[in-house]
């Protein structure tokens, strides 16, 4: 009987240490604003719905946004940072000038959190939930948000251009830094899905639609029309044409046509290391949104500021 009951509460003693191992993996947890600032969550969803609803393409910035924030030096909010005179920050990186989009509505959903509950919710958390609420507002997968991640008080242009990939880099430089991030193979696969929604511009194209042979010759050609060799830079294309504001798995489907807009893209579908992923992907929506969210998850969890480290910054854009 003793030794039965001590069975018992050993038991319940490992499924509630499960239990919260699961809540606080990287020391973030599901619940941290649950009394500090129980409508945050509903505050950043509706800011989101407003912003998506005025600008369908918004959904797809905000998400990058997360991305560009987690892979430089964990997701600390640095990526919102206006340049000071202490520091270069990240927006005028490569991968971030005249591409990196949505700081308004960061600041707008800032306001309402900030009139709320006044120096509670981090902008790196602000970023995590509004990647989530984009993500399932264009028809995609939902997950819990894990938070209590804190705001940096510095950012690095270096460290942004030399830890997010630009889209001439080849498959193997593109696992290299996912792998610095702590990510598979599996979950840079799963993550570059994100690409079924939003838009790229032709400077990030333009290499792959005059110089590669692993594109489809009429979307090539089709490109051509508006991305001339020199010029026109700015001009926008789908990242995943047809459905480029619907969160789908037609992504994949376009690089088994080899029909990827940037070079990195067709990398995944180059007969290469990563094909059978992009196969299994383009074969099964549940499966890739299952893949998605654990990945996502596992991205939002690279290096957060925790306990007394950093601070909640007020105005997104500057240091307190
Ligand atoms: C695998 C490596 C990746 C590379 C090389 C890459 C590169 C790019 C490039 C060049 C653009 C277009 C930027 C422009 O022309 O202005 C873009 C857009 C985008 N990327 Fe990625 N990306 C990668 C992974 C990811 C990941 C992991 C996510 C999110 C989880 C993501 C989300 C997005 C979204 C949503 C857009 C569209 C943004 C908009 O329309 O405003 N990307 N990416
Ligand atoms: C709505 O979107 C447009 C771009 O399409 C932008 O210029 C404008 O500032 C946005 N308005 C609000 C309230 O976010
Ligand atoms: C910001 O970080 C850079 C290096 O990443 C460092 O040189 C600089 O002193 C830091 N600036 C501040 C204000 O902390
Ligand atoms: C960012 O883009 C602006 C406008 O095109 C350009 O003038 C500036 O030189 C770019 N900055 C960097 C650091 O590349
Ligand atoms: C991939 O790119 C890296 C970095 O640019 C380069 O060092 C490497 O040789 C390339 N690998 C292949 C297989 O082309
Ligand atoms: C294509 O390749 C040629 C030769 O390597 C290079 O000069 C050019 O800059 C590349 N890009 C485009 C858009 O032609
Ligand atoms: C520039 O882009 C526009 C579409 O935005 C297109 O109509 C035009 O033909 C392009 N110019 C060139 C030279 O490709
Ligand atoms: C699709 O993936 C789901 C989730 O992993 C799995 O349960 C299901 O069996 C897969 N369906 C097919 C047809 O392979």
């Amino acid at each position: 009987m003793a030794a039965s009951g001590f069975c018992f509460y050993f038991l319940v003693f490992l499924v509630a240490f499960g239990a919260s191992l699961e809540a606080t993996n990287g020391q973030l947890s599901t619940e941290f604003y649950k009394s500090t600032c129980p409508k945050a969550l509903s505050i950043v969803q509706e800011g989101v719905a407003a912003a998506i609803k005025n600008e369908t393409r918004m959904g797809a910035s905000l998400l990058r946004l997360h991305f560009h924030d987690c892979f430089v030096n964990g997701c600390d909010g640095s990526v919102l940072l206006d340049d000071t005179a202490n520091f270069v920050g990240e927006k005028t990186a490569i991968p971030n000038n005249n591409s990196a989009r949505g700081f308004n509505v960061v600041d707008d959903i800032k306001a309402k959190l900030e009139e709320s509950c006044p120096g509670v919710v981090s902008c790196a958390d602000l970023l995590a939930i509004a990647a989530r609420d984009s993500t399932v507002y264009l028809g995609g997968p939902s997950w819990k948000v894990r938070l209590g991640r804190r705001d940096s008080t510095n950012a690095s242009k270096a460290a942004a251009d030399a830890s997010i990939p630009p889209p001439t880099s080849n498959l193997s430089a593109i696992i290299s830094s996912f792998a610095a991030q702590g990510l598979s193979s599996k979950d840079m696969v799963a993550l570059v899905g994100a690409h079924t929604i939003g838009l790229a511009r032709c400077t990030s194209f333009r290499d792959h639609i005059y110089n590669d042979t692993d594109i489809d010759k009429s979307f090539a050609k089709s490109l051509r029309q508006i991305c001339p060799k020199t010029g026109n830079d700015s001009v926008l294309a789908d990242l995943d044409l047809k459905t480029p504001f619907s969160f789908d798995k037609l992504y994949y489907t376009n690089l088994l046509k080899k029909k990827g807009l940037l070079h990195s893209d067709q990398e995944f579908f180059s007969g290469g290391s990563t094909d059978q992923m992009v196969n299994t992907f383009a074969k099964n929506t549940s499966l890739f949104f299952k893949d998605f969210r654990k990945s996502i998850v596992k991205m939002g969890n690279i290096k957060p500021l925790t306990g007394s480290a950093g601070q909640i910054r007020i105005n997104c854009r500057r240091v307190n």
